[in-house]
């Protein structure tokens, strides 16, 4: 894996701008994560968020950052993540040579029990409400869990964390996207996880699985119908 590679995989049509960056677990795995922007300004991921958050819903400890350049170190927030996680942040041209973690679970998998089981994964300080999601690729299903840190603002949901996993490996394209909530009386996107999920799965299955055990499908504009969008806005400006 190189810098290259892994700045490519960001989606950024908005400001052109490819984040990327690696964190290192405590157990020697090393886990990656790129910037997802969205067309609403406050739900951009950041590649931290994405990397540390990856490497927690493991039950990996993240103890250090890597980055490309010092450019992000303000809007992505690198002193309070440091402080947060106690990590010692460096700066590298060029990646070490290391494996990333990559997980995928086969399309044949039972998804009721898949993501009852992924629930113990989520990071759920303040709420003590674990979300689980899964996003289908033509390959495989990526998990994400809901994720909390001491700053609410920059937690993530399930729905996003699976995306943004899954746009990090590489993947671009998705037909669907499963979500499960152990206490919701009924399981349902947030509004914010409907904008990325418009974005990432225009016009998708949305597949809710209920505490009571029902289940029901959505179609991704349904939940978020004359979503704003417009093609001038995007630039898939290539660095
Ligand atoms: N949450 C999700 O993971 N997905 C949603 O669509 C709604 C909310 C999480 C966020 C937070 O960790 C907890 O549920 C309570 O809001």
């Amino acid at each position: 894996m190189n810098w290259n590679t892994l700045l490519a995989r960001s989606y950024v049509p908005y400001s052109g701008r490819h984040e990327a960056c690696v964190v290192e677990g405590k157990s020697g795995t090393y886990y990656a994560g790129v910037r997802i922007e969205n067309i609403a300004f406050p739900d951009t991921i950041s590649a931290i968020q994405v990397a540390l958050f990856t490497c927690m819903s493991e039950n990996d400890k993240p103890v250090k950052l890597i980055l490309r350049n010092n450019a992000n170190k303000d809007h992505d927030l690198v002193n309070f993540w440091q402080d947060e996680y106690n990590l010692t942040v460096t700066v590298e041209d060029t990646l070490p040579e290391f494996t990333l973690f990559q997980k995928k679970y086969p399309l044949r998998s039972d998804i009721n029990k898949l993501m009852e089981d992924l629930l113990d994964q989520a990071v759920v300080p303040n709420s003590d409400f674990p979300v689980s999601a899964l996003i289908e690729t033509y390959d495989g299903f990526i998990s994400g869990v809901n994720m909390e840190c001491s700053e609410w603002r920059l937690g993530l949901c399930a729905e996003r964390m699976a995306i943004a996993k899954a746009v990090t490996m590489g993947y671009e394209i998705f037909d669907g996207i499963h979500i499960h909530t152990k206490y919701g009386e009924y399981s349902s996107p947030c509004g914010a996880c409907r904008q990325v999920i418009i974005e990432h799965l225009p016009d998708k299955p949305v597949h809710l699985y209920h505490a009571d055990k029902t289940h029901s499908i959505h179609s991704s504009s349904h939940l978020l119908p004359n979503s704003f969008q417009s093609k001038k806005l995007k630039k898939l400006i290539i660095e």
